[in-house]
């Protein structure tokens, strides 16, 4: 890192006026008061709708962090690339792709339905999230019990973000299993379908879903994270190779058409990045080769997308030449 610097190698050389172009768009992101808590999980209702914040990290290290990047706050449908990746990194596209697909679905995230080869339409939505899950169990650690998994998966997470913050929120995860009707609704639905692999577990598959869904991080963590994944799959600041770049190709390619709900068509032709969003607030974007950014605040519009998370991702390509196209 102090090699590059010296020699000016970076990728985004001029990183101070980088970053107060940023801090703009941070402010003017900050006074829309716009959107709405999710209430559907009760714990995700009592967060402060005036939480924003907004961390960033190269893909050769440099940082730069505005507001309330420390807030705790739970991973949500932020995790389902991760646990995809995991899944993709372990049984390789052909398998997973045997059980769930590549399009998106065009209806909203929870919707009890399933494409026309009866498998869920992609791993970003929670029916394919689930169904993920039910890989990981059963064909990636079918020896490993529950709590293994459990912490087999955090020791991912944990090494995409460098060591950085990922913890676990019981409050979410009682709040989101006592509020799950709609999920469990899709596990049934799925395993009537034949989606699920045999030896499947569906008990221990939803409630690890719903763990994931819990686990906790923030900002900076997740800044980290993404530039992982904008990195090829080598954590910037370890430099460890967590995941091989076909898998993180073809994790960023599913965020790219499918990682903001049903807004994911509109998002791919205006910002032109591969995202994912989730209903805590957060949005995960992957500038490829670049960077990675997390920008959180908790109030989400009509379609399940943070308000200013969004407006961020518009106006960073609008100020900046980062739209694939
Ligand atoms: O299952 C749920 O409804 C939440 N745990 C996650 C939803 C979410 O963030 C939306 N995802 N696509």
């Amino acid at each position: 890192l102090i090699a590059k610097a010296f020699r000016q190698q970076f990728v985004i050389p001029d990183f101070t006026s980088f970053v107060k172009d940023i801090e703009d768009i941070y402010n003017r992101c900050k006074s829309n008061t716009l959107g709405k808590l999710a209430d559907y999980i009760p714990q995700l209702a009592r967060y402060s709708p005036d939480f924003w914040g907004v961390s960033i990290c190269t893909v050769d290290g440099q940082r730069y962090s505005i507001g309330d990047v420390d807030e705790p706050f739970t991973l949500q449908s932020c995790s389902k690339p991760l646990t995809y990746a995991i899944a993709l990194e372990k049984l390789g596209p052909k398998v997973v792709h045997s059980y769930v697909g590549q399009e998106p679905s065009g209806r909203i995230f929870n919707e009890l339905v399933l494409d026309q080869n009866k498998k869920p339409h992609n791993p970003m939505i929670n029916a394919g999230a689930i169904l993920t899950c039910s890989l990981m169990n059963a064909l990636v650690k079918p020896d490993m019990t529950s709590a293994e998994i459990f912490d087999y998966t955090m020791s991912w997470f944990k090494r995409l973000s460098g060591g950085e913050y990922i913890g676990f929120n019981n409050a979410v995860f009682l709040s989101e299993r006592e509020a799950a009707d709609r999920n469990y609704a899709l596990g049934f639905y799925m395993r009537e379908n034949k989606c699920f692999p045999k030896r499947t577990n569906l008990k221990e598959v939803m409630d690890y879903y719903f763990q994931v869904c819990s686990m906790e991080t923030n900002c900076e963590a997740m800044s980290v994270i993404a530039a992982s994944l904008a990195n090829g799959g080598i954590c910037p600041t370890t430099e460890e190779k967590v995941f091989r770049p076909e898998c993180v190709r073809d994790v960023l390619s599913i965020m790219h058409s499918c990682g903001t709900y049903d807004y994911s068509g509109q998002f791919a032709f205006k910002v032109g990045l591969p995202a994912k969003s989730g209903v805590s607030g957060g949005m995960m974007l992957v500038i490829p080769n670049v960077m990675g950014i997390f920008a959180w605040s908790p109030p989400l519009d009509h379609l399940g997308n943070t308000v200013r998370g969004l407006q961020f991702c518009e106006e960073l390509v609008n100020t900046f030449n980062f739209h694939r196209y």
